[in-house]
């Protein structure tokens, strides 16, 4: 945590003092504490703070290791006690985090301070946290190993006759009682006709012979998420669905093989789009080939036809390629991938293969 805060206040523009973090993923990350509430405020060239609640103090007191940890009075009259005994005129906030309405209360708040919105600020957190440390990767890596469990489990789980919503139920609980902390996102099982919506909802639709069902899920250990998506067939399938899953494999896999470090990320995402639409099914795709993941579901970069960053080693991010039909059926493929300099690794275990259960 010290070299992270270190390199964000070396990073900042001049005139600037620090930084004051209010989200969760900011506490996470500079302070390694997980709470809902909790403000930390990092100075150059002086010590770090953290101002938490009495909810929280105990594990606070344990677990940050870089900041001091003050337990919540008032907690603006104890920032500008702070502010004034480090002459510190102006802040950076985390603006893509902070609300409007609770930036309006800091500012009122802090009349002394200037809180500035600095770009490059929160570009350089953006930046930090796309490239995992080694235990970041591992926490990702443990989430995954769970996730392709709870996939394997689900094939020897579903039946027709089930609905989407008991799939989900099961996955979930599944993640749970293997060492989730909990879902990375709300889990997309969606079975039949309501598999052409990528990010449809669970529903009590009964899963029929024939129908695709595209489970979208993930879970999260020491706060790091995963994520994948898997579609499997039931019963049986028609040629139509098997020319269709395979168009996706290709592009999934097409993309993996694209991704090395230097590559951009929006070389990544034309791998896959291009196959796609080269087969004729360029309209029934139509979101990005992927995205960054790590403490949240989704981070930068992303494998998007605007994303124009460069991949680097340790960026762990989504290849997640789809074709929809509209009111029929769709397919998606997900796996997540860790940049190396040769190629990347693939952090997702479970077969690709099309899976007739
Ligand atoms: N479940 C959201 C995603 O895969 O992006
Ligand atoms: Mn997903
Ligand atoms: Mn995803």
């Amino acid at each position: 945590m010290k070299e992270r805060i270190q390199r964000l206040l070396e990073g900042l523009p001049e005139g600037i003092d620090g930084v004051l973090i209010t989200s969760e993923v900011g506490r996470a990350y500079f302070t390694g504490m997980r709470s809902s509430a909790g403000t930390a405020l990092l100075l150059k060239g002086a010590e770090s703070y953290f101002i938490i609640d009495f909810r929280y103090i105990e594990k606070a007191r344990r677990v940050v290791q870089d900041c001091q940890v003050i337990l919540q009075g008032k907690l603006f009259e104890q920032l500008r006690e702070l502010c004034v005994q480090h002459h510190v005129k102006k802040l950076a906030i985390e603006s893509d985090y902070l609300t409007v309405s609770d930036y309006m209360r800091c500012k009122k708040s802090l009349p002394e301070v200037a809180l500035v919105m600095e770009t490059r600020v929160n570009q350089l957190m953006r930046e930090m946290r796309a490239v995992k440390s080694p235990l970041e990767l591992e926490s990702i890596q443990a989430a995954q190993k769970i996730t392709d469990d709870a996939f394997t489990h689900i094939c020897g789980y579903i039946k027709a006759g089930m609905t989407d919503r008991q799939v989900a139920g099961e996955l979930l609980d599944f993640t749970y009682r293997h060492g989730s902390e909990g879902p990375s996102f709300d889990y997309i099982v969606v079975s039949g006709k309501n598999s052409s919506m990528p990010h449809g909802v669970p529903t009590d639709k009964i899963i029929q012979p024939g129908d695709f069902i595209t489970m979208d899920f993930g879970c999260k250990i020491n706060g790091y998420c995963s994520d994948m998506t898997r579609t499997v067939a039931v019963g049986q399938v028609s040629e139509e669905q098997k020319r269709v899953y395979d168009i996706v494999l290709r592009a999934n896999e097409a993309a993996i093989r694209a991704v090395r470090e230097g590559v951009p990320c929006k070389a990544v995402d034309a791998a896959a789009r291009e196959l796609i639409a080269k087969e004729g099914y360029g309209d029934c795709f139509g979101h990005s080939t992927g995205h960054s993941v790590g403490l949240e579901i989704h981070e930068s970069p992303a494998f998007s036809g605007l994303d124009e960053t460069l991949c680097q080693p340790g960026m762990v991010i989504t290849v997640e390629p789809g074709i929809y039909l509209d009111g029929r059926f769709g397919v998606r493929i997900e796996d997540m991938v860790c940049v190396t300099k040769e190629g990347c690794l693939d952090l997702t275990a479970s077969t690709k293969e099309l899976l007739v259960l």
